[in-house]
This record gives C-alpha cells, sequence and structure tokens, in this order.
C-alpha cells in the first residue's frame, strides 16, 4: 500500500506528490523541519514541536504557512489513513517555489510556503533492541554553520557524520567543538558521572531538543541532579554512563565513545530509568 502524503493542502498518493525543482529547500536547503513520534497512534510531545517550528520559521523570516493552525489535524488524519500504530511524522516547511534561481528571498506576498507531510512506520519503537544493548558513538569535530538552534534541512554533514560512524563500525558521531561535546548528529548527549547527569546548555550550538527538555524536567522531578554545562570528549570518555535524546529514539544509552567502554558495555541504571519514564509519561500526555 503506498502511503498518503500531505502536500500544500492536498492528501495524494505518495507516488502522486510533486514539489518543484525550483523550491528553494531544493536549490538552498531554505526550509526547516520536525519529526514528531508515534505511540500507540498518539503524537509524543507534539505542542513542543509545533513551538519550535513556529520559532524556526520566525527567526529565518518563513512567513507561518495558512495551515499552521490545521497542523495537529493534519498529523492525526496521516496517522489514521496511513494506520500508523508506532512510527513518526515527517513535516518540512519550506520558503516555497520561486519562478528561478535567487539569492534574493521571493515576496513572501508572491511565493507561499511549501509543506510536505508524510508518515513513518516503525513498529516496536518503544522496544527498539538498540535501545537494550545500548549504541557506541565516535567523536568528529562540528563544522556546521553557527545556528544550530534553527531546525533546518542542511543535513549533510550530519549524514556525513551517520556514515564515518558506520565506517567506523559505530552508530552514531558525537561532533566536538573546542574540545566540547556539542550534541549528536541527530541527537542531544548527554554524560551520567556519580549521581550527576551533565549536558551542554542551551545556546544557538545545539538544537533545543523537545525530548530533551522532557527528560531533564522529568530527571528533576525524579530528584536525580541535572547539570546544564559543557563537557569534554575527555569526560565523555571517563563517564560512568551516557545516553543521547530524539524524538525518533526517545532515550538511547550509550554504551562506547571512541575507544572507551562506559561501565561494563551495557545501558547504565540512569539511562534505563530515564528511558522508562520518559516513555511512560509520554504516553500519558500523548494526543
Ligand atoms: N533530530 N539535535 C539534533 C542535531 C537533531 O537533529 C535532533 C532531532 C535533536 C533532538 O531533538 P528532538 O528531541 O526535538 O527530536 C538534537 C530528528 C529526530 C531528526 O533529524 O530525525
Amino acid at each position: 500500500m503506498p502511503r498518503t502524503v500531505y502536500v500544500n493542502g492536498d492528501y495524494l498518493p505518495e507516488g502522486d506528490a510533486k514539489v518543484s525543482i525550483f523550491d528553494r529547500a531544493f536549490l538552498m536547503a531554505d526550509g526547516v523541519y520536525e519529526v514528531t513520534s508515534v505511540l500507540d497512534g498518539k503524537l509524543i510531545d507534539f505542542d513542543g514541536h509545533l513551538a519550535r517550528l513556529e520559532r524556526s520559521l520566525s527567526e529565518l523570516d518563513i512567513q507561518k504557512p495558512d495551515c499552521f493552525d490545521d497542523l495537529l489535524e493534519i498529523h492525526r488524519e496521516l496517522v489514521r489513513v496511513n494506520d500508523i500504530g508506532d512510527g513518526m511524522v515527517y513535516l518540512q516547511v519550506t520558503r516555497g517555489a520561486a519562478e528561478d534561481r535567487d539569492f534574493a528571498f521571493p515576496d513572501p506576498e508572491v511565493v507561499k510556503p511549501t509543506v510536505v507531510l508524510f508518515t513513518q512506520s516503525k513498529p516496536g519503537l518503544a522496544d527498539s533492541p538498540a535501545s537494550k544493548k545500548g549504541i557506541k558513538v565516535i567523536s568528529i569535530e562540528d563544522i556546521r554553520w553557527g545556528r544550530r538552534d534553527i531546525k533546518t534541512v542542511q543535513l549533510l554533514y550530519p549524514s556525513m557524520g551517520k556514515m564515518m560512524a558506520k565506517k567506523a563500525g559505530a552508530d552514531d558521531a558525537w561532533m566536538i567543538e573546542d574540545g566540547h561535546v556539542t550534541e549528536g548528529t541527530s541527537n542531544n548527549a548527554y554524560i551520567v558521572k556519580g549521581d550527576t547527569i551533565v549536558t551542554r546548555q542551551l545556546s544557538n550550538d545545539i538544537l533545543h531538543g523537545i525530548t530533551r527538555a522532557a527528560v531533564l524536567r522529568f530527571a528533576r522531578e525524579a530528584q536525580m541532579k541535572v547539570e546544564e554545562r559543557n563537557f569534554t570528549i575527555d569526560e565523555a570518555k571517563d563517564a560512568d554512563e551516557a545516553f543521547v535524546t530524539s524524538a525518533s529514539t526517545f532515550v538511547m544509552p550509550v554504551v562506547q565513545v571512541d575507544e572507551a567502554v562506559l561501565g561494563d558495555g551495557t545501558p547504565g541504571p540512569v539511562s534505563r530509568r530515564l528511558r522508562e519514564i520518559y516513555v511512560e509519561e509520554s504516553r500519558k500526555t500523548a494526543v
């Protein structure tokens, strides 16, 4: 069964969906996106993703699409028609398709944003085998642009990072700037030392993860100690535990950083507990 996707107001079979070759996301990576996970047919942290979308659009002066206020309904309809139990909804908004290629932004009165949404089915998402085993990460230099707080579709370097990790026999890469970990290629990064969870503070250097916000709130509610500060890759190698968070992986334990095996090489108790709490609490507030 082909998926039904959403493009600029229409629900279409995926094979019939079309976007112009002049779309600015295609030519200039001039677009932003969100990924919202689905558990039991319900959306996790939807309000957070919508709020971040609004902020990303505003930081780039992309006008809010006319369907902005209908986005919850559109997400739900796609989940329904595609019969998604567990999985994701991908949403992309671009500055639209001007008549020709031009570095200058087109007139927003004339060129309307392009809006695309599609679903990805991932049965058993909350129970993934990787979350039981943990993942290995390598460190790579962070050579991305300076506005990583905006969720743009410029994902070439993160894709290259994943390939570097694969080539090295690992699962993902943590990016390093001035000796400090910024984040993973598509997730926020954490270490645990003793009873303290450490993750980089929010700034333009990292994406303000929606999962990060929820996980830190749950950790504090569970009386865990949280420090939001820079940490070095050497601290990470010397940590008791590490993990990453994102909408698609929730809380994913990290068991190796470069050559350093953390603890006994299996997911640590803090990571496991936080994953449990996150999945349990998120199911309760899913919409
Ligand atoms: N990535 N940092 C980066 C660079 C990311 O790309 C992501 C999400 C995160 C975590 O954000 P959140 O918790 O809001 O998902 C942090 C998504 C899942 C992706 O690109 O598929």
